[in-house]
């Protein structure tokens, strides 16, 4: 083996991108995937990577730093992808306490459980957290993209937590030399994610004709990035970042949320055979989400020029193809829309 990789967070939606690419362009790496298969969890997104002979999966907690110290010992790991996280903005809001401990105090178990495994030999080690451009706040229409030296601003408790722990991990480095990576990127969409993020929710809403709860006006703006150009960038920043560095990534696809739902209905719509705008009545303004900022957009410039990295799919191509992958994979989306995550559904939207 060459080197013994930890990605935290695997079976989660980026992470299992990551975590099959990974294994694949690398077979004489051993992948090792430490995830607490909370609700987000899901061992079904990588079915197909479970039985390869350079994977391992280990069931654990973050923050459980006996269990976390145990890894880091069995697989001699040397270097580490940090994804796991509590990762929706709705969530943080109703409980900004669970947020806090896994993404602040899970981060900082980590940290600590490579500083004491490492023991200052650095050489050839590497510890990349994965985080949100919602650190930088929010823009307003005409304001220039973030760029990494844009200052923090986090508003929701989501955003709170993300920004503590790059915080910590910037603080490793410059304290202890750890040679540590941050990458910030925009909102991701493509297969896998977990039916309480807009685009998989409102796939699966529009499927089955139940409302789409659009918050405020619709007027916020993301910056849609396909999840696997971020896997690649993420793969490309581990092997040839520099250390200590940041590293924005983001797919210069700013859209409207309403421009967004209308594209997904019409969408969702054609691939079923319906007739065009059969969908739009389900569009439902509902009260905005607390704190909700108003636009995030991606300065990418740096990874493009240092790395040569930019995004490979454009939205319209992106979403035609997350589409297909939904409705052709309704015994995953079926699996996941069971009690539990209906009781969730109900308690947010009220069960309309
Ligand atoms: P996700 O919610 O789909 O997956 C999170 C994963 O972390 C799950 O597999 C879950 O079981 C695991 N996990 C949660 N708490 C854990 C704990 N205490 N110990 C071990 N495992 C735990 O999230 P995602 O959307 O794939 O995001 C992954 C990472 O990327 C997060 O750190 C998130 O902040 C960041 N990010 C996400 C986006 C996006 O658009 N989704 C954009 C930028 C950055
Ligand atoms: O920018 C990166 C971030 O993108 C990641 O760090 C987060 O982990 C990820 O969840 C995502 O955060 P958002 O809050 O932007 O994503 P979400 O899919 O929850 O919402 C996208 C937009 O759609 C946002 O403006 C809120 C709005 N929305 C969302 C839902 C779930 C609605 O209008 N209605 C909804 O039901």
């Amino acid at each position: 083996m060459k080197r013994s990789i930890l990605v935290t967070g695997g079976a989660g939606f980026i992470g299992s991108h990551l975590v099959r690419r990974l294994v694949a362009r690398y077979p004489d790496y051993r992948i090792v995937n430490f995830d607490k298969l909370t609700y987000a969890g899901n061992p079904a997104n990588l079915r197909d990577t479970e039985g390869a002979p350079n994977y391992a999966f280990e069931r654990g907690d973050v923050c459980d730093v006996e269990a976390v110290r145990a890894v880091f010992r069995r697989y001699d790991i040397d270097g580490v992808i940090h994804l796991a996280a509590e990762s929706h903005v709705d969530r943080s809001i109703r409980d900004p306490f669970t947020f806090a401990r896994t993404n602040v105090l899970g981060t900082l178990t980590l940290l600590q459980a490579a500083k004491e495994h490492w023991n200052g030999a650095w050489e050839g080690k590497r510890f990349h957290h994965v985080s949100t451009d919602e650190v930088y706040g929010a823009l307003g229409a005409g304001d220039a993209p973030f760029s990494e030296t844009t200052p923090y601003d986090p508003h929701s408790p989501y955003s709170a937590s993300k920004a503590s722990s790059d915080h910590f991990v910037q603080a490793f480095h410059d304290t202890y030399g750890m040679p540590t990576i941050i990458t910030n990127c925009s909102n991701n969409y493509g297969p896998y994610q977990f039916p309480e993020k807009l685009i998989p929710l409102f796939i699966n809403n529009i499927r089955i004709s139940r409302r789409l709860p659009v918050y405020g006006r619709g007027e916020n703006v993301r910056d849609w990035l396909y999840v696997e150009d971020h896997a690649r960038a993420l793969d490309l920043v581990f092997h040839e970042g520099r250390a200590g560095e940041t590293y924005n990534i983001g797919g210069d696809d700013e859209r409207r949320n309403i421009d967004l739902v209308r594209l997904l209905v019409r969408t969702v719509d054609r691939q079923l055979g319906r007739s065009e705008g059969a969908s739009e009545h389900l569009i439902d303004f509902v009260a905005d989400r607390a704190g909700h900022d108003l636009r995030y957009a991606i300065d990418a410039t740096k990874i493009r020029e240092e790395l040569g990295w930019r995004p490979s799919l454009r939205f319209e191509e992106g979403i035609e193809r997350t589409v297909r992958w939904y409705l052709a994979n309704q015994a995953w989306m079926d699996a996941i829309v069971d009690g539990t995550y209906e009781r969730y559904y109900d308690s947010m939207y009220g069960g309309k």
